[in-house]
């Protein structure tokens, strides 16, 4: 294949390529049954080392709606990993089966070296607590499409802001659009890293740290809220401690603008009470879908299978 490309970062895409692949994935939604037969004969392989029910099955589904099947493992306990067979290896095998992966693993950086071994294009479905680029993906196509853009509004991230992968590539990737104002929510033991607010000050991008959400949450125009993120704490002890910081009601909902967004990349434990789910402001399921819009087209694009399927407007883009 010629020009092959992984998705390891939302930031391996410029920003022009993103809005065509969000151009594309809104043309999806409008059109499914346009791309019903664009990937026939294409597999994907989808190996995941860490549990996952949102981004292995929209994967799956993405490459089934497309047209094509898929195959792979969503336990790595019933895989060679179980064996001691390396990453490096396993993706050979894999690229001799399917045309692209996605891959999830515990360890940072291990779907990179996949990629670093691999014929067929990689996508990191998210790795430890380092990026989650797909999720990045989905986060910023359904701002841009409840929003209109993907410039000038204030983001509240609340709650895992030190684990959450989620947050870390969200965060980077809405640096690249202007007039990006974001306020962090979390308990001082679950802070955004420092690494991510040096690079902030060095982008001279504003940004505030608060503890209390109801302190804040007038001024959002989205709420990203997050699970506090139990399989990466090193003590059961912190984890209780800190599971609950955050709820969502009702109560806090009516200090929010009436054009809020809650957006959420799932699962939720109890940081959202469910008699939030009816507020027309919650948009985490509505993300979900996206979220399979999402990753047709970026399926489509590593596929370098865009020309044999974009209308015209859309083929000028890239
Ligand atoms: N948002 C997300 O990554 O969900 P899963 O862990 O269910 O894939």
């Amino acid at each position: 294949m010629n020009n092959m490309r992984h998705m390891m970062n939302p930031l391996d895409f410029t920003v022009d390529e993103l809005e065509a692949l969000f151009d594309v994935a809104n043309d999806i939604e409008s059109n499914m049954e346009a791309y019903s037969h664009k990937c026939d004969g294409k597999i994907l392989a989808t190996c995941f080392y860490e549990p996952s029910t949102r981004t292995r099955l929209s994967f799956e589904t993405a490459m089934l709606r497309l047209g094509g099947k898929t195959l792979g493992f969503a336990d790595a306990s019933n895989s060679s990993a179980a064996k001691g067979e390396s990453v490096a290896d396993t993706i050979r095998v894999i690229s001799c089966f399917a045309d692209i992966c996605a891959m999830r693993h515990p360890k940072e950086g291990a779907p990179m070296v996949a990629a670093s071994k691999s014929s067929i294009p990689v996508i990191n479905a998210g790795d430890g607590g380092h990026q989650h680029p797909t999720q990045t993906l989905t986060d910023l196509l359904t701002i841009r499409s409840l929003y209109g853009s993907l410039s000038n509004f204030t983001i509240g991230l609340c709650g895992d802001l030190k684990f959450g992968r989620t947050v870390h590539s969200l965060i980077n990737a809405l640096t690249r659009y202007e007039g990006i104002h974001f306020v962090f929510v979390s308990p001082k033991e679950l802070r955004v890293p420092d690494y991510i607010t040096e690079m902030l000050d060095s982008k001279g991008i504003t940004y505030e740290e608060v503890i209390k959400l109801e302190d804040v949450i007038g001024k959002l125009d989205f709420l990203y809220m997050t699970r506090v993120q139990k399989e990466r704490f090193f003590n059961e002890e912190d984890y209780i401690r800190l599971k609950n910081f955050y709820i969502l009601d009702k109560a806090k909902m009516e200090l929010a603008k009436e054009k809020m967004f809650i957006l959420h990349p799932l699962p939720r434990v109890n940081e959202i009470s469910v008699e939030v789910d009816s507020d027309p402001r919650a948009a985490y399921f509505k993300q979900v879908q996206y979220g399979l819009y999402v990753r047709m087209a970026l399926i489509l694009t590593l596929l370098d299978m865009t020309d044999a399927h974009m209308n015209e407007g859309l083929l000028r883009k890239f």
